[in-house]
This record gives C-alpha cells, sequence and structure tokens, in this order.
C-alpha cells in the first residue's frame, strides 16, 4: 500500500530517494517524505500530496547527507495530511521510521508511552513504533536489540526503514507480510519496497523473508532471523531492463503496458508447446500421479487476477471435467473452506503480496493443501511460498490498473487447463494440435486490436455522457465483462456492473434508462442468440449498446448501436482478446474525464494490508 525506500553509500541520499519514490508512488501517493541523516541529526521532510510537491518543499529546505529513508504513502490511519506523513521521528528524533503495513495493536504502546511523557503528533500507528524503540534504546538496549523487542511486541503487518541518530553508518530493516528487498550496490546499499526503485542502481538483491531484520551498512549487509541468528541469503538477480520501469514515450503506463500485450502474450506461450503440442509449464510437478491424488481445487485471488482465476475455473471445468471452486482470496479465510491434503490450492497473483491473497494461501498450505502460484512478480512472497510456481512473465507491471499482467494469467489458464486435460487424457492431439495453432495467432490478433485505436477514441467520445454502465453476457462473455466493468470503474470512476445477461431480467433491468451504456459482449457464438434477446430488452428500454463480437457476426449489427470487432479465433480464447478494447475504452473515457489514468483516487497497486 505505501512505498519504502533507504539508500546507504557514497551518494546524496537524497535524489536517490527521490528517485526511489517517484518508481513507487503507484503504491500509494497521499503523501511522501524523506528522513536523511547528517551531522549526527536526523532531519526530515514531508508533505501531503504526490512526489513532485515533496520535490518542489526540498528545493526550498534542501536536506543532505548519505543515508536516509524514503515513504510515498496510501493513508491507513489518519488522513492524508503533513502530520501523517512519513517518515515518523521519536519525540527527540532520535530515532526515524517509514512503515508500510498496519500495527494493529498499536493503541496498547501509545498508552504505555503517553504515559511515560510521549507526544504523538501524528494519527499513525507508526508514530509509536519510532517512539517504542526510542524508549527501548534509552533504556540501555543496543539500538538493533530495541528493535527485535519492538517487533516481538507488534501484531500485524510491517515493512520498516529505522535510523537512529547515533549510528550514522547503518539503517535497520526489517518485514513481516509486506513486501522488501535489500538491493546490493558496491560500496552502497538499498532498501525497497519494490525492485523498480532501485533498478536504477543494482539488479542484486538479498529477499527478506517474513521477521527478518537486516542491519545495513554501506559495505555491508547482515540479516537475521526472528530469534537474531544470523542468516545467510543468496544473492538474487532480476533480469528486469531499466526501460521496463519507464513510460518510454508512451503518456501514461497503462497506455505502455496495454501496448505490451502482444510481446507480453508471446513470451508466456514460447516453449510452451512441443511439436506433438503438449505443454510443458516449469516449475509445474503436477503430472497424472500427483493429480490421483486431488479431490478439491480452489482459484483463489483479488480483483483482475480473480477474474482470470473465475476463466481458469469455467475452462477447467468445462474442459477437464473437474469442479473447481473459485474463491475471493477477501472472502476464503471466513468460510471455514474445506481442505485437506487433497487439496490443490491455486493463487493468482500480478504482485504477489497481496495480503488476502497470501493469507488464503497459508491457511491452505497449513491445512496440507498443495499451493500453486500463478505469479507475476519474481521472488515475491507467494513465489517464494508456494510449493508450484507458474510466473506469468509480464514484467513489472507499474500503472494501478492492471491490464498486461491480466492477459499474461489468461494465457496461464488456458496453458495450465491444456496441461490438466492432456495430464488427465482428457484432450486429444487434434484438439491441442487445433487450439495451439489459434494461440500461436495470439500476440498478432492483439496487434490487430491495438491499431484500431482511432474507432475506441470514437466510441469514447459518443459515449462519455453514459451515468451508467452495464457490462453484460454470458459464460467467458459474462467473465470478461467484470474485468472490463472493474476498470471502467477504477479510472473512469464511472458507476458500472457486470451481469450475467439472463439475470437482468431478475432485478437490474430496472436500472436501464436513456443514459445506460450497456456493453453487450457476444463473442461466444453457441450463446449468442441468447444474449441478442438481453440486448433487445435493454434496447427497448432506452439503453444505448456497444457490443463487441467476433469479425464476421454481421448479426449483431441490427441489435447494437455500434460493434467493435476482435478478430475471429477459437471460443476459448475470445476473452483475453474481448478484453483489450475493454481496456482502451476505459484507459480513452478516464482521460477524456480528466483523471489521472495511472494513479487512480482511492487506490494503490499492491493491497498488502487486510
Ligand atoms: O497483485 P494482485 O494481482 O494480487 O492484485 C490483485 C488486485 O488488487 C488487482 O488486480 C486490482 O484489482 C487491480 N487494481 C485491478 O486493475
Amino acid at each position: 500500500m505505501c512505498g519504502v525506500v533507504g539508500y546507504i553509500g557514497g551518494r546524496d541520499a537524497v535524489p536517490v530517494l527521490i528517485n526511489g519514490l517517484t518508481k513507487l508512488e503507484y503504491r500509494g501517493y497521499d503523501s511522501a517524505g524523506v528522513a536523511v541523516l547528517n551531522d549526527g541529526r536526523i532531519n526530515i521532510c514531508k508533505t501531503k500530496g504526490r512526489i513532485q510537491n515533496l520535490q518542489d518543499k526540498l528545493l526550498v529546505n534542501p536536506l543532505q547527507g548519505h543515508v536516509g529513508i524514503g515513504h510515498t504513502r496510501w493513508a491507513t490511519h489518519g488522513v492524508p495530511s503533513d502530520e501523517n506523513a512519513h517518515p515518523h521521528p521519536s519525540g527527540d528524533r532520535k530515532i526515524a521510521v517509514v512503515h508500510n503495513g498496519i500495527i494493529e495493536n498499536y493503541m496498547e504502546f501509545k498508552e504505555e508511552l503517553e504515559a511515560k511523557g510521549y507526544k504523538f503528533l501524528s494519527e499513525t500507528d507508526t508514530e509509536t513504533v519510532a517512539n517504542l524503540i526510542d524508549d527501548y534504546y534509552r533504556s540501555g538496549m543496543d539500538i538493533l536489540d530495541a528493535v527485535f523487542k519492538v517487533l516481538d511486541r507488534i501484531e500485524g503487518s510491517y515493512a520498516l526503514g529505522v535510523l537512529c541518530s547515533d549510528f550514522p553508518d547503518q539503517l535497520i530493516a526489517a518485514r513481516k507480510d509486506s513486501p522488501l528487498v535489500v538491493g546490493i550496490g558496491d560500496g552502497e546499499n538499498f532498501i525497497a519496497s519494490d525492485m523498480p526503485a532501485i533498478l536504477n542502481y543494482t539488479k542484486n538483491v538479498y529477499l527478506l523473508d517474513d521477521k527478518e531484520v537486516a542491519l545495513i551498512k554501506a559495505d555491508s549487509v547482515k540479516i537475521f532471523d526472528a530469534d537474531r541468528n544470523e542468516v545467510k541469503k543468496d544473492v538474487f538477480t532480476f533480469d528486469w531492463d531499466i526501460e521496463a520501469a519507464e513510460k518510454n514515450g508512451y503518456d501514461h503506463f497503462m497506455l505502455k503496458e496495454i501496448f505490451e500485450q502482444p510481446k507480453v502474450v508471446k513470451d508466456n506461450l514460447s516453449r510452451r508447446f512441443d511439436s506433438n503440442g503438449k505443454v510443458t509449464l516449469d516449475g509445474i510437478k503436477l503430472g497424472k500421479e500427483e493429480l490421483a491424488n486431488i479431490n478439491r481445487i480452489y482459484i483463489c485471488a483479488c480483483g483482475t487476477a480473480y477474474y482470470a482465476g473465475l476463466i481458469g475455473k469455467y475452462l477447467i471445468e468445462r474442459m477437464v471435467r473437474i469442479p473447481v471452486n473459485s474463491e475471493m482470496a477477501s472472502e476464503f479465510r471466513y468460510k471455514e473452506p474445506l481442505i485437506d491434503d487433497k487439496t490443490l490450492m491455486i493463487v493468482v497473483s500480478q504482485s504477489g503480496e497481496t495480503a488476502d491473497t497470501l493469507a488464503a494461501m497459508r491457511l491452505a498450505k497449513e491445512k496440507g493443501a498443495r499451493v500453486m502460484g500463478i505469479v507475476n512478480a519474481v521472488g515475491s512472497s507467494i513465489a517464494r511460498e508456494a510449493d508450484d510456481v507458474l510466473y506469468t512473465l509480464a514484467g513489472p507491471e507499474i500503472a494501478v490498473a492492471s491490464t498486461k499482467a491480466f492477459s499474461a494469467q489468461v494465457v496461464a489458464m488456458y496453458l495450465l487447463t491444456i496441461h490438466l486435460a492432456q495430464e488427465l487424457g482428457k484432450m486429444d492431439e487434434k484438439t491441442t494440435m487445433e487450439i495451439k495453432g489459434y494461440m500461436e495467432e495470439l500476440p498478432s490478433l492483439v496487434n490487430n486490436i491495438l491499431a484500431k485505436v482511432p474507432v475506441i477514441q470514437r466510441l469514447t467520445q459518443k459515449y462519455i455522457g453514459s451515468k451508467n454502465v452495464f457490462y453484460i453476457g454470458r459464460g467467458l462473455d459474462y467473465i470478461v465483462g467484470m474485468e472490463g466493468s472493474l476498470k471502467l470503474k477504477e479510472i473512469a470512476y464511472l458507476h458500472s456492473e457486470p451481469y450475467a445477461a439472463g439475470e437482468l431480467k431478475h432485478g437490474p433491468i430496472a436500472l436501464i434508462e436513456d443514459t445506460t451504456l450497456v456493453v453487450g459482449i457476444v463473442t461466444q457464438e453457441e450463446l449468442f442468440e441468447k444474449t441478442v434477446s438481453n440486448i433487445r430488452e435493454v434496447k427497448a428500454r432506452g439503453a444505448r449498446v456497444l457490443a463487441i463480437a467476433m469479425e464476421g457476426n454481421k448479426e449483431i449489427e441490427k441489435y447494437a448501436d455500434d460493434v467493435f470487432y476482435i478478430p475471429r479465433t477459437h471460443w476459448m480464447l475470445a476473452p483475453l482478446l474481448a478484453n483489450i478494447p475493454q481496456q482502451l475504452f476505459a484507459y480513452y473515457m478516464a482521460l477524456g474525464l480528466g483523471n489521472d489514468v495511472d494513479k487512480p483516487r482511492n487506490l494503490a497497486k499492491s493491497v498488502t494490508v487486510e
């Protein structure tokens, strides 16, 4: 939810911190700040608003020093304000802390500290951590022991960066249930919530595990487990290019990421099929024998990843003929799910750090399930904790609205379905080869759709005054409408609902009026006639209809006001293609409405708190 960055080394810390924060701004952007240690003093500059506001403030009051921490915030405790912005100092500024996560039991400590005379300037949980470390340190503990003592007492999640003015040559970092890496440089080291923040300086990192604490100096990094034993970790090298985290001439990351999809789809298909059409998924060890031992499958995720999971459920049930429960991770834990050692739990996540998805996965693991992660972020918590990992190879996704990661997840669902069907003898070679042929065309078909941006721009201009937008369809078309509707909500701030077309008459049709836009998705030919009758019903009640159909379907033109055609493909691959115009529609709608596409209000990229 928030972005944490830290630096120690020979450079001026502030430019490094600002550069890192700019790359992390997608994680939260309601306030930002930096703390730098110089001449035995911690100096802090922080402000409500975007990183640009912080930069403006730093121009007036520049800070210097070679060790520092920075933060960009997505508010949890307390409104966005200068006071609530991080870093938070202890009362006497001996300690300064940046924090991502939530300290659930902070009130307990706050009262305890207030009784000792500590004054609090903010409404945050984080300020309590700074003062609590200070309190233990003042009682005579070593600074590292004081940090450990606090970590023993706090409950919740954290990625922490800590400075102490008595130790100008070190910074301390710790994590639990919130991502944090230690970047390794030459005579300099870093901490960051996410790799893009330090990609300009290094690709080598230590991936901190839960409850680990790092003591970081310019030329050394020591990592300790919760029992304070030093642990030796392997260096992990990211193979991402710096350009992957830059806009490269596009106006927004979202647009850049939409246009990266032909490559993303291609990369995800590369080397997956052998010449006989057999699918091999590196990292997945689910053969006939393992599958024989599984009697229940869950697919669990949040938001866009959840919709990719719904596509997986639909395809596995229809093509492999085994039942699959698809669950929102935020609900999963609270329904006493039926899990045992015969359960296969598949979790889907771009970030690999979503708190609810991680918690659902841990619950399943604890109860003996085999856990498969379909994950984009390499080295993320889900990737590290899952038994099997299928990486979605989309590269860093920076825009809050997920686009290319969804396409990559959908391709993963296609491959997984075929793999399971082949292992269980449910798909013959002829069918596989046919689907393989269609799949190989996908990158160029996505390109064909992207070439039709002017058509989408014209459609958004036409429909920009709509007050409500319904996305309707049946089967896979309904699922893809869910994703289209989410995109429109999150960046265009337009009220929109996905509805199974056949359900309209059971209530929501009462909402249809002449300011309503209905996006009718009709790529599934066997369901076409049924959805068309629902389209006619909404037309009869004044709605305007924009249809998404496969090329060659001229019939739909009789009923819809406009039709966006996607290239013809196999029915199971249509969701991937039908979603591309939905992404562009949401993008241009948001632009037309003057919204900040990459940083939509109230949202952050990774939801690392419940
Ligand atoms: O990182 P994850 O895939 O686990 O994130 C899940 C959702 O938070 C995410 O898909 C969210 O719904 C996006 N903002 C949608 O565009």
